[in-house]
């Protein structure tokens, strides 16, 4: 293995570890969920055996609007791991998508890390990934087709990661060309395009960027979660420990540098019910997503679904991921049935306000 395909198994490797092992979340920053609540319905008309957490994505029937995010893939232990998110998104009936593809183009003997993902989750939707600089640096059909047809994707994730790249020791921080690139790929792939950020939130004028080069699902994935650039520094400081790349007063606001995942939401939400062209779009809440109320503000807010990956590892890691999941669902599900709403639909149309005072 050459040293820039062992920089890459390492880097993925270090990923789980790091955010397992340190506190890698926002400090100075939250989703903004807490903001939000609920007007209580006393009276709801409906029984809480009756409330109906099901809904569609990507042409599948799923159980629950929830799915597991884009992880981990492309090392030994990856296969593991992948292994088990899947065989729980499926014996749960949700999507999941791996991590970054790009070791699998690199080195075919880690596809297997990947491809058990579709072994153990034959029925539920499955999302490839790749990062956009990959895509900017003008990744071919073909190459593209390959990460599509190892896990016989239901669609592609592009990951934009402006902000890791910047502060990762080893980051790709080539984007242009990005745009142009994409539209390219939205027209030719047999799959759909999903584009997500992976913690720094999506602005609305992003959003109409990615929507006119043909993205059809956004998700927003905002600041409040893991901060990705405080993920990297704790490499970056694992290598060169004495050497300051930022002023100390501008480090802090880099490494917390983000649109807070109510914000984000609501930002691209409103574009979505504002503007007819943008009525089609659908959107994924993510970014520090920690409970079943969460999940229920962040469809009232205007999401079609949620996703989670940081506390889907450590869940995983304390072999609580099943439960964990459960648990949230009839978190999602006590605030229906106090809103009185019996399915996902109701609860997109019910009303949330900002909280007095
Ligand atoms: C260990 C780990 C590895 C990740 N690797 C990827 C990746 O390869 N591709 C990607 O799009 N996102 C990746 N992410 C980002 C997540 O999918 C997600 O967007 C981000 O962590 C914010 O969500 P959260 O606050 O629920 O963790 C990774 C997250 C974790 C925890």
């Amino acid at each position: 293995m050459n040293a820039s395909k062992t920089i890459t198994v390492n880097r993925k490797q270090s990923h789980v570890e790091t955010c397992l092992k340190r506190n890698v979340c926002f400090d100075t920053k939250t989703t903004g969920f807490e903001r939000y609540e609920f007007t209580h319905n006393a009276a709801p008309e409906i029984n809480h055996s009756d409330i109906d957490l099901a809904t569609s994505f990507l042409g599948h029937r799923i159980s629950y609007p929830f799915m597991i995010s884009s992880m981990t893939g492309g090392y030994e232990q990856a296969e593991n791991l992948n292994r088990i998110l899947a065989q729980t998104a499926e014996k749960l009936g949700i999507p999941l998508g791996v991590g970054s593809m790009r070791q699998a183009l690199e080195n075919a003997s880690f596809r297997e890390s990947f491809s058990v993902v579709r072994q153990s989750a034959p029925s539920v939707p499955v999302l490839a990934n790749i990062g956009a600089p990959e895509i900017a640096q003008g990744l071919t059909k073909k190459e593209l087709d390959t990460l599509i047809d190892i896990v016989r994707a239901d669609a592609l994730i592009v990951h934009l990661n402006p902000a890791q790249e910047l502060f990762q020791p080893e980051g790709n921080t080539r984007f242009k060309n990005f745009l142009t690139q994409l539209k390219k790929i939205t027209e030719t792939l047999k799959v759909p395009v999903i584009v997500k950020e992976v913690g720094c939130g999506i602005s609305p004028e992003t959003a109409k960027n990615l929507v006119e080069k043909g993205v059809t699902i956004i998700d927003i994935a905002g600041a409040g979660g893991i901060s990705w650039q405080k993920v990297e520094e704790e490499r970056y400081l694992q290598q060169f420990q004495h050497e300051n790349r930022f002023s100390p007063s501008a480090l802090e606001e880099l490494l917390n540098w983000g649109i807070p995942t109510a914000r984000s939401l609501t930002g691209v939400a409103a574009l979505k019910s504002n503007n007819t062209h943008y009525r089609h779009i659908q959107i994924i809440a993510s970014g520090g997503i920690s409970n079943g109320v969460d999940i229920a503000k962040a469809i009232a807010l205007g999401a079609d679904l949620c996703a989670s990956a940081g506390q889907m590892l450590k869940a995983l890691h304390e072999q609580r991921l099943e439960e964990t999941i459960l648990t949230w669902m009839n978190d999602l599900k006590a605030v229906m049935f106090l809103t009185g709403t019996k399915d996902i639909r109701q609860l997109q149309q019910t009303s949330i306000s900002l909280k007095q005072g």
